[in-house]
């Protein structure tokens, strides 16, 4: 089974979207693995946005991850790093499907509400920067079997 990082971003929280975002995860059949609410430091949120380091919006979107509180959560389940970046929908708000959790519930690039992994490499690298091995839960919902085959 795949497991993907997810995190709802302090416009999420101060929208009082958590159950709403989380509902959508729980309702598709994926199972959650590991949960916390923290303000992320600034080394952490450096760290998890790494990639764009480079990107003129670093630093603000670094002050905007540690604005305040996040839910940060990782999500077990086949083929979970894909479906999530797809029931999260496209970066921009703005051009998001109607359906997926940008595209219902945001409208601006700098406020679109969650963080998903986008591969697997990705995934792992996050999970550990955000959990220790520990802070995960292994466990087996009784609907799974009729959640799969
Ligand atoms: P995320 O990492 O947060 O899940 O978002 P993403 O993969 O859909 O998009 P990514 O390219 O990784 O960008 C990370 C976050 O940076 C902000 N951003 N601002 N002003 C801009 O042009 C711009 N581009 C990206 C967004 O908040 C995006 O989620
Ligand atoms: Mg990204």
């Amino acid at each position: 089974m795949e497991r993907t990082f997810i995190a709802i971003k302090p416009d999420g929280v101060q929208r009082g979207l958590v159950s709403e975002i989380i509902r959508r995860f729980e309702t598709k059949g994926f199972t959650l693995v590991g949960l916390k609410f923290l303000i992320a430091s600034r080394e952490l949120a450096e760290q998890h946005y790494g990639v764009h380091k480079e990107r003129p919006f670093f630093g603000s979107l670094v002050d905007f991850i540690t604005s305040g509180p996040v839910v940060a959560m990782v999500w077990e389940g086949e083929g979970v790093i894909a479906s999530a970046r797809k029931l999260i929908g496209a970066t921009n708000p703005l051009t998001s499907e109607p359906g997926t959790i940008r595209g219902d519930l945001g409208v601006n690039i700098g406020r679109n509400l969650i963080h998903g992994s986008d591969a697997p490499e990705t995934a792992e690298y996050e999970m550990g920067l955000w959990f220790k091995a520990d802070e995960l839960v292994s466990w087996t919902p009784t609907a799974m079997p009729w959640i799969h085959e």
